[in-house]
């Protein structure tokens, strides 16, 4: 079952389903961390209920969206499949029916992207990914909110080296609706969805902004704005990982990359990371590094977000 997303407006599993209101989800976000650095409460999800399905471990999505659901008056229940019946067969359709009489949404971290489709068509209440081997759409939210604060406008070009995963996937779709321009620089056998990679192209036209592929990482990051990073080894490709490690061991993000790049080149990474493997410590522990930055605006952009579906 394919689905590159458009505006479920329900749902929320592609970067794509919040096209039309991601500027608003962003500027809601970033009202909803003015008000918190202010110490105001806001209890928009009163009595509200959230459920989180993690079938991969996580730290970052887990506790900002439990910390986000009780900041805004709401609760969060954490699940796994093995305490779920899930584990022991009942489906994700059914499991989707009985959710929505309990709880008022459903975050789901999933292996497979078909999953998280049929979860989303079987759902009434708002279904959000919290990740999937396609795509992390909230963690493009936080960076967008990020890149915004820092560098004040997406007038910049965003160079992501390294694997063609998810991060990638929804990177490649937001950046066309939010105007920045960006490069995927993997190597070839690593390069994004081919569908994904043809409609962030169609979009980059479509909103005048310019989306392409490189594979010199070198070349690829010369006056970059922005130098983005994910691990090479996700979640799910643990058996690939020698193989992996050879396979990109020139698409390291390190000082002598970010010299290449512009001179207040900011480093972004989803997290977790592992230092010295895509990246090193001296980058992400120096000047140019945000990635603390992104992992804190995860807890607002999820706010904004589910402020928009839930509230
Ligand atoms: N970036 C991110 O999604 O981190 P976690 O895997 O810790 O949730
Ligand atoms: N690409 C990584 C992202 C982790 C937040 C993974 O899927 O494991």
């Amino acid at each position: 079952m394919e689905y590159i997303g458009e505006n479920m407006t329900k749902n929320v599993i592609s970067i794509l389903d919040v096209k039309e209101n991601l500027k608003e989800i962003l500027r809601r976000a970033g009202e909803m961390k003015k008000n918190y650095k202010n110490g105001e409460s806001v209890r928009s999800l009163k009595d509200k209920s959230l459920a989180m399905i993690f079938e991969k471990p996580s730290t970052r999505t887990r506790i900002s969206f439990e910390v986000g659901m009780t900041q805004l008056g709401g609760h969060a229940l954490y699940l796994s499949p093995k305490d779920l019946q899930l584990g022991r067969g009942e489906t994700i359709a059914d499991t989707a029916k009985v959710l929505s009489r309990y709880v008022d949404g459903i975050m789901y971290r999933a292996f497979e992207h078909d999953m998280m489709v049929e979860l989303a068509e079987n759902s009434s209440v708002p279904v959000i990914s919290g990740l999937d081997d396609k795509e992390h759409p909230c963690q493009i939210l936080a960076d967008f909110l990020t890149i915004r604060e820092i560098k004040g406008n997406f007038d910049q070009k965003l160079v992501y080296v390294g694997d063609g995963n998810n991060v990638c996937n929804s990177l490649l779709l937001g950046s066309p609706i939010v105007g920045m321009d960006m490069v995927a620089c993997t190597p070839d056998d690593y390069r994004p969805d081919e569908d994904i990679f043809e409609r962030a192209v169609k979009l980059g036209e479509e909103y005048g902004v310019e989306i392409s592929r490189h594979d010199d990482p070198k070349e690829a990051v010369k006056g970059a704005d922005v130098i983005y990073t994910d691990v090479w080894i996700s979640m799910g490709d643990e058996e690939e990982a020698d193989k992996r490690k050879r396979d990109f061991k020139d698409y390291q993000v390190n000082r002598e990359m970010v010299e290449r790049a512009a001179d207040d080149v900011i480093v972004m990474h989803c997290l977790p990371a592992h230092r010295g493997v895509e990246i090193t410590s001296e980058v992400m522990d120096g000047p140019h590094s945000v990635v603390f930055d992104q992992a804190e605006n995860r807890l607002h952009a999820q706010k904004g977000l589910m402020m928009e579906l839930m509230g």
